[in-house]
């Protein structure tokens, strides 16, 4: 059984990801801006929620001191928490891409940095980097959302050349659209598209692999959501 801390756990991947976990057995910190949401998935999930940005360094500090008071050890690490912030180049409001890459990868990279030295020194660890389709193909609008899930897919490969002698795995999963509600949407029905269930299936099936392997990327598609 294992000790996860999931960034951003209080909706949509997040939150059926530390469902599945709980399920499976695990011990499971996540993280979350709004008390309320976090409250109600702690009733939904039984995992422990912890109110903290990622974009704020003195938060991630908090969040890692938190999970180890929690958990003693911190063996699977999910970086998920994120939002999209889109807008064609000419018109890009480029604070509000500042201020998303401050989430999606400054903090994202803060956090890990202040995980990965215990890992070391325990020799074993698991990271999970959720990027994006968005991060293999460009796209309009995307300057800002696909720039920081590229970046993502490319931290992940040099996560992976540094840990793998660590014994620490770096898995980076690119999940096309998915039916969260996220960015303040409905969240969508069509039992075609892709839930929130799917990807966290996907990411607990890959960590299941012995840990002599892993799956440095994966993306994931609905089969015929057209
Ligand atoms: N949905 C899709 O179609 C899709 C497709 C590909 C990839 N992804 C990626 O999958 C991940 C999860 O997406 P989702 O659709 O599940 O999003 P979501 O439903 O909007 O959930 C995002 C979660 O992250 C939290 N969060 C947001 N900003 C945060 C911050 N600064 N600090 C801490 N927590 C924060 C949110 O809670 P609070 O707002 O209360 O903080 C919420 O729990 C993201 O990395 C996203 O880019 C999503």
């Amino acid at each position: 059984m294992s000790n996860f801390l999931i960034t951003g756990g209080s909706h949509g991947i997040g939150a059926a990801l530390a469902a599945q976990a709980v399920q499976a057995g695990h011990k499971v910190v996540f993280t979350g801006r709004s008390e309320e949401r976090i409250a109600q998935t702690e009733k939904e999930t039984g995992a422990t929620g912890f109110r903290a940005d990622v974009s704020k360094p003195q938060d991630n500090q908090a969040t890692v001191d938190f999970a180890l008071q929690q958990l003693g050890t911190i063996d699977v690490l999910v970086n998920n928490a994120a939002y999209g912030y889109g807008a064609p180049i000419g018109e890009m409001d480029v604070d509000a891409m500042r201020a998303m890459f401050e989430t999606n990868i400054f903090g994202l990279v803060d956090l890990t940095n202040r995980i990965v030295p215990l890992m070391k020194k325990r020799q074993q660890g698991d990271i999970v980097n959720i990027a994006s389709t968005s991060g293999m193909k460009g796209h309009a609008n995307g300057t800002s959302y696909a720039g920081s899930k590229w970046a993502l897919r490319g931290i992940s490969q040099c996560w992976q050349a540094e840990l793998r002698p660590s014994n620490v795995r770096v898995f980076c999963v690119c999940p096309s659209e998915v039916q969260t509600g996220w960015g303040g949407t409905e969240p969508g029905t069509n039992p075609r598209k892709l839930f929130a269930e799917d990807i966290a299936l996907s990411i607990m099936g890959a960590l299941a692999m012995p840990a002599r392997g892993f799956i440095p990327e994966f993306a994931v598609f609905a089969t015929n959501p057209f």
